[in-house]
Order: structure tokens, then sequence, then C-alpha cells
């Protein structure tokens, strides 16, 4: 297969592509990003000379460049990871994430319909357990959980969801959707909560906790994503949805202290002195309180299950961010550095 993986050199896309690509010789993997200022092309440093892997800069919200890069590349796939993804950032500036998310999928689907006809390709579209909206105590998002998005980034993905669906139910275009829970792993930019607060424990800075950080989300290790995506690709259903989670739910406080316990470790520190720094910020608004994913589907359907435990997966994050410095470095210049002010000057 030619498989187009759109957004290949963020977080989730190269983790992907550095786990598929040595793998699967018999595929040739397209990268194909505009490389936004999540984008890192030295996270895919070991593939990059990789016979089977090519990498093409494209702006999936530039309806031309997209159809040029499906004469050029001639897919017969596409795993579909490129978004705008930080929640954050689309309270701040909303546009963005309509151009990439809603009119970028949508040229995509467009550009594959036109190049695969009716029941031809497939088009694997990456989503989110965000546009199932907010839980209460109790329950989990199943995949007919009626949709609710909060913020900007969930809506953009909810419209996205919905125009693959529309695609396959018109047109006949060959799709499946997964949606996951929170992703963590090497490679994530530093804007989100586990790199946030792991470097900002490392460094002795302020651990910014949004409202009383009672919040709870379910954490599943970004390799497990990887492989759950690879199954449902060669093994799933053709029009099917699958979540995808880690039945590791945690409350961003105990998150933060776990990771404080990690770091103190790794230092030779006590953790209370890094629990010190625990600062309660102004809340992030239309905050979603709870995520909870029922992956039971996925499990019975395609015998896919976590390889990675909550304590294994967070020891070996934590301490990828602590010894992986020159990446870090790279990834805090300028934009960054302009974001971290932004979003948490005068936040308290
Ligand atoms: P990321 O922000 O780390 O990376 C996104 C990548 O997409 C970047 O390389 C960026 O350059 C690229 N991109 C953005 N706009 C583009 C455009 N217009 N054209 C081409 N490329 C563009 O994101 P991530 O965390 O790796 O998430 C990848 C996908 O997985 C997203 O669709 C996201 O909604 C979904 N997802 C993420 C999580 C999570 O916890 N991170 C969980 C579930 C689903
Ligand atoms: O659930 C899947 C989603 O997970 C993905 O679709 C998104 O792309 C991804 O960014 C992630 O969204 P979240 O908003 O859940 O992730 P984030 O890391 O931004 O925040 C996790 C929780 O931690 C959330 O409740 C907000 C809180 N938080 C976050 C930051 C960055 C803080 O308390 N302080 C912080 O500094």
């Amino acid at each position: 297969m030619r498989i187009m993986v759109t957004g290949g050199a963020g977080f989730i896309g190269a983790n992907f592509l550095n786990l598929l690509v040595p793998r699967h010789e018999e595929h040739h993997f397209i990268n194909a990003d505009k490389l936004t200022y999540a984008a890192n092309l030295s996270s895919l440093a070991g593939i990059a000379d990789a016979p089977n892997y090519t990498f093409a800069q494209l702006d999936i919200a530039d309806a031309s460049a997209v159809e040029e890069a499906f004469e050029e590349h001639a897919p017969d796939c596409v795993v579909h990871f490129a978004a705008e993804s930080h929640v954050d950032r689309s309270i701040e500036g909303p546009r963005a994430f309509i151009e990439s998310n809603i009119i970028g999928t949508f040229n995509l689907l467009e550009s594959a319909r036109k190049r695969w006809g009716k029941d031809n390709g497939l088009f694997h579209h990456v989503s989110t357990d965000e546009v199932y909206g907010s839980l209460g105590d109790t329950g989990m998002f199943v995949e007919d959980t009626r949709y609710d998005p909060s913020s900007p980034y969930s809506a953009s993905k909810a419209a996205s969801d919905h125009l693959v669906r529309a695609h396959h139910r018109t047109f006949g275009l060959p799709v499946k959707i997964t949606n996951c829970s929170n992703n963590y792993g090497p490679l994530q930019f530093p804007e989100k909560l586990i790199p946030v607060m792991t470097l900002n424990a490392a460094e002795g800075k302020p651990l910014p906790v949004y409202g009383e950080g009672l919040n709870v989300r379910d954490w599943l290790y970004v390799t497990d994503h990887c492989e759950a995506i690879w199954k449902v690709v060669t093994e799933g259903k053709v029009g099917e949805t699958y979540n995808i989670g880690g039945n590791n739910e945690v409350r961003n406080i105990d998150v933060v202290k776990i990771i404080c316990k990690l770091v103190a470790e790794y230092q030779g520190k006590d953790a209370s002195e890094l629990e010190s720094l625990i600062t309660y910020v102004k809340d992030r608004p239309g905050h979603d309180m709870r995520y909870a994913i029922d992956a039971s589907k996925i499990e019975r359907d395609l015998g896919w299950s976590p390889a990675e435990t909550f304590e294994t997966g967070f020891r070996k994050t934590v301490h990828w961010y602590l010894d992986n410095t020159e990446w870090i470095d790279q990834v805090r210049s300028g934009e960054y550095r302009n974001w971290i002010e932004k979003n948490y000057t005068n936040r308290g």
C-alpha cells in the first residue's frame, strides 16, 4: 500500500511512523505535514532515510495543494492525524482549528473520492473522545454516545468526524474512525499537561494546575494508540467507529503528584519539595470535567489491548523528557516562549 500519513511530524503521527516504517517495508509511507509549531522533523531522524518513507510538506487547508499531493504520491490509504490539537490554543484563536481540522479534512476527503471513486481506497480518520463532551461521576463514552463538544477544538473535530461519515454514507468512500482518550509519551509538544509538568518540576518552576485539579482524564501510552490505529486500518470494518482508551482514569492533581514523585526520584530529591511548586491557576473556560472511554468494542472485535500500564508508561515518559534535553531545547525555541507567556501570564 501507499499510505499517506497526514500530520506525521507531530506527536502521535511521528510515534506512528517510527513504529511502522521499519516494521512494514512492504508499504510506502508518505508523511504529509504542514510543519506548524507542533511539528518536529527531528522526531523522525531514525526513519528519514528509509527507502519506504517520503516527507512532503503540505497544508491540507489548501485544496489545490492537496489535489497535487494526491496526483504526485498516489496514495491508496490515508491515515489522517493532521490537526490543530491544543484546546487552550483553540480558545485563544479558533480560526486555525476551523481551517485545518474542518476544511483540511474536507479537502482530503474530496481528493480521496475523486481519486478512488466508490468502494476503493481507505480513509482512516484519527479523532478524539472530546467530541462526546463531558461526563459526570459515572458512565463511559461508547461509540454511539451523542456528540456534545465543548471547545472550538472539539467542535472542529466533531465537524470533521461528521464529514468523514457523510462521505461514506453519501459517496461510498471507505472510511474508518477512531476516537481516543488522552495520549502521553515521548515527542509531545511541551504545551500539554504531562510535558509541561515534567519540565517545570525538573526546573523548579511553578506547576500550573487549572481550577481545583479535580478534572479526570483517561491516559493511554502513545504507542498503544498507534498499534490500535494500525489494527483498525488493517483489520477493522469499513464504515465503523472504534473507541480507544487506556482504562486509566486519573484526576489532574494526582497526575501532577505522580510526576513530582518520579522527577524527585530521578533527581534524588524529596517529592514534597516539588509538590510545593503546585500552583492553582484560573480554570480553562468550558473545561470538561471527566472523560472515560469504554474500549470493549476494539478489544472484543479486533483483540487490541494496551501493552503499557499507567505505572510503566508514566515512568518511561517522565524519564524520556528528562533524558532528551536536545529535543526539548529545540522545540522550546521562539514560538514556544510566546505561547507560555500568553497562556500562563496573569492566569492566576
Ligand atoms: P500535534 O499537535 O502534536 O501534531 C499535529 C501535526 O499536524 C503537526 O505535525 C502539524 O504540523 C500538523 N498539521 C497541523 N495543521 C496542518 C495542516 N493544515 N496541514 C498539514 N499538517 C498540519 O497533535 P497530536 O497530539 O499528534 O494529535 C494528532 C491527531 O490525533 C489529531 O487529529 C488529534 O485530534 C488526535 N488525537 C490526539 C490525542 C492526544 O491526546 N494528543 C488524543 C486523541 C486524538
Ligand atoms: O482527550 C483527548 C484529547 O486530549 C486530545 O483530543 C487533545 O488533542 C489533547 O490535547 C488532549 O486534550 P486535553 O485538553 O485533555 O489535554 P491537556 O494536556 O491540554 O490537558 C489535560 C488536563 O490538564 C486538562 O484537564 C487541562 C489540565 N491542564 C493542562 C495544562 C496544559 C492543567 O491543569 N494545567 C496545564 O498547564
